[in-house]
């Protein structure tokens, strides 16, 4: 059995973007209200008297969109000082982190994923809400900031879409060779956007790598992250390209994650819920920690049965949440 000890915590369902992949246009979200949300507070208990003595060592912040979050780089120092915590990172889609990157550094997060699905302003704006090309400077911004500062390594996720942004793979791809940057490319899940997937559909990771291959060359990289990427390298590269294919292979026996969401559910599995947990109305209730521990404890056990494939045969209706919500 995998050892599970790294955990996901959504800090808010709120985007700042509406990515055509992540929420079909107009789409009218139930938000969390704010009194909701799980707290600072709430959170570092979780961490420190449930996830901690379970084993829990890696973090990372999702949204929505993490630095919308009220207090965010407060609540980076605080996990970042925890003495177990062995790695804190964040996804974002760093439209606000040209401002935010050195706060956070100082803070002590080291690690930051970025989803840069263009390098054309144009495609960029119509891929994150409709937007003009503006979109893609601030978040260009973003990532100039983040690779200044020094987080490393720094990640760029590209989901690929037919039609919209596939004949970019070699541009996005070639963003390696010259900088330490790891572009991962992730195969278009049918989340969110049902409607999109249904006319689109997706490109197999494979037929990415192939075509890399004839361009530059291709080798296994031994670098493995702790994520559901295969990462391999051009010939020379400074950086990585990683391949996230949750669609063509699933990668479910490998998983070594939870997800704990904006409003305090524990799940644990993106698109399964089986087992969840709602940790946040427990503490409310003021459940004791111990017990928390001990429930947290007998779903990890039963993790290894509840993913992906499992969805598949039967449960329904898990998709109508989007990957804002979700935490990604
Ligand atoms: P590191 O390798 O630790 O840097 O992180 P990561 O790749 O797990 O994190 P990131 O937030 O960048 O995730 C990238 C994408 O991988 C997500 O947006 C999802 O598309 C996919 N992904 C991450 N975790 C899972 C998972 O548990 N199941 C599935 N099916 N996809 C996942
Ligand atoms: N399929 C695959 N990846 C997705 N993401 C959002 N929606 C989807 C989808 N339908 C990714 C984003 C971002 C992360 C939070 O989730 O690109 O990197
Ligand atoms: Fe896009 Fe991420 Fe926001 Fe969804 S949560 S709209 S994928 S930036």
């Amino acid at each position: 059995m995998n050892t599970v000890d790294y955990l996901r915590i959504s800090l808010i369902d709120r985007c700042n973007f509406q990515c055509q992949y992540c929420m079909p246009e107009g789409t009218e979200l139930d938000y969390i209200l704010r009194q909701e949300l799980l707290s600072h507070e709430e959170l570092i208990t979780l961490l420190k008297e449930v996830f901690i003595p379970i084993g829990f060592r890696k973090f990372r912040l999702t949204g929505g969109e993490p630095l919308l979050r009220p207090g965010v780089v407060d609540l980076v120092r605080e996990i970042a000082s925890l003495p177990q915590t062995q790695d804190l990172a964040m996804t974002t889609n760093a439209f606000l982190l040209a401002g935010m990157a050195q706060a956070l550094y100082d803070a002590g997060l080291r690690r930051i994923n970025i989803s840069l699905d263009s390098l054309e302003p144009e495609t960029f704006g119509k891929i994150t809400g409709n937007q003009g090309h503006w979109r893609w400077q601030k978040t260009w911004e973003g990532i100039q900031a983040a690779y200044r500062v020094g987080f490393n390594p720094l990640k760029l996720n590209v989901v690929v879409i037919p039609g919209i942004n596939d004949h970019e793979v070699l541009d996005l791809a070639a963003l390696s060779i010259e900088r330490c940057w790891h572009i991962r490319f992730i195969e278009f899940m049918p989340i969110g956007n049902a409607q999109l997937f249904g006319e689109l559909s997706w490109v197999p990771s494979e037929q990415l790598r192939q075509q890399i291959r004839e361009r530059w060359g291709l080798t296994e990289s031994t670098v493995r992250g702790n994520g559901p990427a295969d990462v391999f390298q051009i010939p020379g590269a400074q950086g990585t390209l990683g391949f996230i294919s949750q669609m063509s292979e699933c990668f479910c026996d490998r998983c070594n994650r939870m997800r704990l969401s904006a409003d305090g559910w524990l799940r644990p599995c993106l698109l399964n819920e089986t087992g969840q947990i709602d940790l946040k109305t427990a503490l409310r209730n003021g459940v004791d920690t111990t017990d928390l521990r001990e429930q947290v404890s007998q779903l990890l056990m039963i993790k290894s049965e509840i993913n992906f494939k499992q969805r598949d045969s039967g449960t329904e209706g898990i998709y109508t949440r989007t990957m804002s919500q979700i935490g990604g």
